[in-house]
């Protein structure tokens, strides 16, 4: 697809006029723990998250704070997903109107309620042409260089440890031109090309713990220009030694859009060493060709052991800003669409998440037939098979539990290579914290525990496991982990 059937900039007042240009704009995440837990074994899951977190993965929404007095949205929200991002939020203009004044409320409303329910929040964005206050537009170079580290900051600093990722840098490529062109804003007229890595190495240090990702839209078929664009730089950063952990595809989409090479391209990106996540998945259309875009997705998502949640870019179609093109799961009325059941069935075929993040090589071939598994969802228990992170995977089992506190065993597995040297990362639903600790090593503290490996136990074979454990405090819980290694 050379063209972007994408609104361009989802910048708000564009909204109106692109959105009748848009032949398809067309991305999406979760926390799966609890709801994986409740569902028997060999079932399949009757919600979104729930039968995504079979498979170690999240289904999230986008979800907009002024809404949340409508007691369905809500109910809809924490009944069939585990995983959320504020729709608007947590953009510059609603986080730092003016220079240096910080607002959360909005945003908090939403980060409780997700944080109550145990789902996983992305955060969206800190970097981002659109919905941008026009104060930063009249900076100096050197000042805007400080404004954006101190924005990047302070709103990373605001929701520290609780957010899994985060949105760093927003649609900073164009829509034309040669491979690598970077649309022309304020940020590269001022700071030239090197924001982008300017951002995520601030990012990095203000939350260490999330996953900084990079995300835009029209970057779905695995050869068009924007897509190679992006895929150069995640590989230069990786090559560098600049943080980056995941790249988003928004996948704003319409049912004849989805790329015939989707899953080849999110193969693609994981091959690079990311977490690839769809997020801010809506296909216009309706029926069975909606649905059966969905599924497509769907299943290109969870053959990919690194495509790590799907978010859908809201609820019900009502509430859409795509709502003409009616691209969401649920109608108007909050009534399950025949897409919600092809999302819901595809999730429920994905088979657990355990293998090594592939390593083909950069688009090729066509993609190979998604999904062909058919069978019954897997077993749940112990805990969700986690997404692969690097060379490892890791799977938190509880083997002992009392009131107050319990026992973990964290099996670490070496991919098809062998592993020198493991990081093990993940976040307590809530409230648990670790007492004491064996065969590893840990740092930090809070929320978000990362467990490297002991001394003598950083090297594991190729295809084998090597085991931590600890004692905590709270009720068991065994959280989806990452695993890493250098
Ligand atoms: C959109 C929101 O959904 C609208 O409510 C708002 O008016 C404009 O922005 N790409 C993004 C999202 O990264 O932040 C945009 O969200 C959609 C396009």
């Amino acid at each position: 697809m050379g063209e972007n059937p994408l609104p361009a900039d989802g910048g708000r007042r564009l909204v109106g006029t692109r959105r009748l240009l848009v032949a398809g704009a067309l991305g999406v995440l979760g926390t799966a723990t609890a709801l994986a837990a409740s569902v028997p074994a060999g079932a399949a899951a009757g919600t979104l998250g729930a039968a995504a977190a079979q498979s170690g993965r999240y289904y999230g929404a986008a979800i907009a704070a002024g809404h949340m007095n409508d007691s369905t949205y809500v109910a809809t929200w924490d009944r069939e997903f585990n995983a959320v991002t504020p729709e608007n939020e947590m953009k510059w203009d609603a986080t730092e109107p003016s220079r240096g004044s910080f607002r959360f409320t909005s945003a908090d409303q939403i980060v409780s309620h997700a944080q109550s329910k145990g789902m996983k929040i992305r955060g969206h964005t800190l970097v981002w042409h659109n919905q941008l206050p026009s104060w930063v537009g009249g900076l100096s170079a050197s000042d805007l260089r400080s404004a954006m580290t101190n924005h990047i900051n302070n709103v990373m600093g605001h929701y520290k440890g609780k957010i899994y990722a985060w949105d760093v840098v927003n649609e900073a490529f164009a829509d034309g031109g040669a491979v690598g062109t970077l649309r022309s804003s304020v940020f590269t007229q001022k700071l030239g090309n090197g924001f982008i890595e300017e951002a995520f190495r601030a990012a990095r240090a203000a939350d260490p713990n999330a996953k900084l990702c990079y995300n835009d839209y029209n970057i779905d078929d695995a050869n068009a220009n924007k897509t190679r664009g992006v895929y150069n730089m995640i590989k230069d950063f990786k090559a560098r030694g600049v943080p980056i952990d995941c790249v988003g595809l928004q996948s704003h989409l319409s049912s004849g859009s989805v790329p015939s090479n989707y899953q080849q391209n999110i193969a693609q990106f994981a091959a690079l060493g990311v977490d690839v996540q769809i997020t801010e998945l809506d296909i216009g259309g309706s029926g069975s060709a909606q649905a059966d875009a969905y599924r497509r997705v769907t299943q290109a998502c969870t053959a990919v052991p690194r495509c790590t949640g799907i978010t859908v870019w809201g609820i019900t179609d009502k509430y859409s800003w795509r709502s003409g093109d009616t691209p969401l799961l649920f109608d108007g009325n909050f009534n399950k669409k025949q897409a919600y059941t092809a999302v819901l069935d595809a999730l429920n075929a994905a088979t657990p998440n355990t293998s090594p993040s592939p390593t083909t090589s950069p688009n090729t071939s066509p993609s190979p037939t998604t999904s062909p598994n058919t069978s019954p969802s897997p077993n749940t228990s112990p805990s969700p098979t986690p997404p692969v992170g690097g060379a490892c995977s890791a799977t938190i089992e509880t083997t002992n539990s009392w009131p107050g506190g319990f026992q973990s065993t964290v099996t670490v597995r070496a991919g098809s290579s062998a592993v020198n040297g493991w990081t093990v990362k993940w976040t307590w639903p809530s409230g648990q914290s670790i007492s004491s600790l064996w065969n590893g090593t840990q740092s930090g503290s809070g929320s978000s525990v990362t467990v490297s490996n002991a001394p003598y136990n950083g090297s594991i074979a190729a295809g084998s496991s090597t085991t931590f454990g600890f004692t905590a405090n709270g009720s068991a819980a065994t959280p989806t982990a990452t695993c890493t290694s250098p």
